[in-house]
């Protein structure tokens, strides 16, 4: 049996029609999901495209599904979408070698997610209390690194490999793209978030040099570093960085001599301070008009991901914390290989950026809910270009309700994961829940029984909650923690 599942891919013409047609969708996703799992041999059809289900791999829900069509990146007038733009323009605007990928579908493959990038076959990541499942080979991406190959092979010049896009003479690329993980709930947690991947290759010259020349591409690499110093200077980014980890516990590739990797970890550091800068200072501008004084303060640190090395986090220090940024570090030549490249024929470095919390602070958005929203008082405060402040036009009241219940101690039953008891909120609450937490864990010394209790805040953004809405929602939670993971509720 063919399942249609056809999500609607234009903008909404106006919030209440659209908010409607919203729970429309949700309703027909559940709806078919329901129907596709029951009947265990069913298809699902995701942007256009077919696929089986699997009866232990699929895991995703209709309210996740319903969201994978709104693409906020790419609304002008977005935080997310504001946010991106500039990002992207600031980092083509002295060199212009970034091709812009802005469009890939949400539904990649495990050897695109994972295995190309050489995450290990034990890796948690991997695992389906973290990753949605469209089934045992397809799954909705949980980094926008897992279109790093298909981009590395898409650059004229360096692949082996015949190339489905145009090919692009730029060589370098930033992806902007809704990403996917399972993970708790609260005010900063969300099913569906947002990055930017950038990367940037230089060609190792074979060309003969005259004696006490260098190779061209370290003569190119000191260029492109110099030209970014430049920029760094001019803007008077007056950045303070901390930046004292040596390669000895962050090892480089064997096939990378030391000054490549100087000069390719110094562009990239560069280019993610560029970018820190232009994202921050201005707000710390606007911040010091009203009084405060403060520099801008960043630090890399050691970080590892299975497709980089050395690999690096940077973390800037904002309103008395260091916040994590992003990912980075010096492409594995693995990665390359995979994507098409000749071995030791080139060099180069990737970062991975999360745009929903940077776009919570700049903005000032205090729950990550109300990027979702389709509440007009909401987006009509944004326009395209302008970063600012956003003012809460409700707040209205939380509810508390607590679920209490006995883990099965039936070996047979499925285990229980947090994650499937945060997928069961947001399944049945959609976005009316702010908050789950862990409030209470206890092992019975007799029995040997374990018991959890989670308090659920329910509480929306855009309206005031009845008793009864949320009695049925916290009604139909319980129920099916009973009937998928046979806890006894207390
Ligand atoms: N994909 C990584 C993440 O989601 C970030 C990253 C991208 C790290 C590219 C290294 C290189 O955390």
């Amino acid at each position: 049996m063919n399942l249609e599942l056809v999500l609607g891919t234009h903008p909404p013409t106006n919030a209440a029609k659209t908010s409607m047609n919203r729970s429309k969708t949700l309703v027909a996703c559940h709806k078919l999901l329901l129907r596709c799992y029951s009947q265990g041999k069913s298809q699902l059809k995701i942007n256009g495209t077919h696929y089986d289900t699997h009866p232990e791999f699929t895991n995703i829900s209709g309210t996740v599904l319903s969201l994978s069509d709104r693409a906020l990146h790419l609304k002008a007038a977005h935080p997310i979408g504001i946010l991106r733009k500039q990002i992207e323009d600031k980092l083509n605007s002295t060199s212009d070698s970034y091709c812009v990928y802005n469009n890939f579908r949400p539904v990649v493959t495990v050897e695109e997610n994972f295995d190309s990038l050489g995450f290990p076959s034990d890796h948690p990541g991997r695992s389906k209390s973290d990753t949605y499942y469209v089934n045992d080979k397809h799954l909705f991406r949980t980094h926008t690194s897992a279109h790093e190959m298909e981009c590395f092979g898409n650059i004229k010049g360096f692949t082996t490999r015949e190339s489905p896009r145009a090919p692009t003479d730029k060589p370098g690329f930033l992806i902007s793209a809704d990403v996917y993980r399972r993970d708790e709930i609260d005010r900063t947690h969300y099913p569906v978030f947002h990055q930017m991947e950038g990367a940037r290759v230089w060609k190792r010259s074979q060309e003969p040099v005259p004696q006490g020349t260098e190779p061209l591409h370290i003569q190119q690499l000191r260029f492109d570093l110099q030209t970014l110093e430049e920029q760094l200077h001019q803007e008077n980014t007056n950045l303070v960085v901390h930046d004292d980890i040596s390669l000895e516990q962050n090892p480089k590739q064997d096939y990378m001599s030391d000054l490549e990797v100087s000069l390719c970890s110094q562009h990239l550091k560069r280019s993610i301070e560029l970018l820190v800068a232009q994202v921050f200072n201005k707000k710390l501008a606007s911040m010091r008009a009203a009084g405060s004084n403060t520099q801008l303060q960043v630090r890399w640190i050691k970080a590892y991901f299975p497709w980089t090395a050395p690999s690096w986090e940077i973390e800037v220090f904002w309103q008395g914390e260091w916040l994590e940024l992003c990912g980075c570090g010096l492409v594995r030549e693995q990665v390359l290989l995979n994507a098409g490249y000749k071995p030791d024929n080139q060099i180069g470095w990737a970062f991975g950026l999360g745009l929903d919390r940077i776009a919570m602070l700049l903005f000032e958005v205090p729950d990550i809910r109300l990027f979702w929203t389709m509440d007009d008082r909401f987006h009509s405060q944004f326009h395209e270009g302008q970063i600012t402040k956003f003012k809460p036009y409700s707040k209205y009241p939380g509810t508390i309700r607590d679920v209490a219940f006995w883990l099965p101690q039936d070996q047979r039953q499925k285990a229980i994961h947090e994650n499937d008891l945060m997928e069961i909120v947001r399944e049945k609450a959609g976005d009316l829940v702010e908050s789950v937490k862990l409030v209470d864990k206890f092992t019975h010394p007799k029995t040997n029984k374990k018991s959890l209790c989670y308090r659920i805040n329910y509480q929306s953004m855009d309206r005031n909650l009845t008793n009864d809405e949320i009695n049925q929602i916290q009604e139909n939670v319980r129920e099916e923690l009973v009937n998928k993971y046979g806890v006894t509720l207390r």
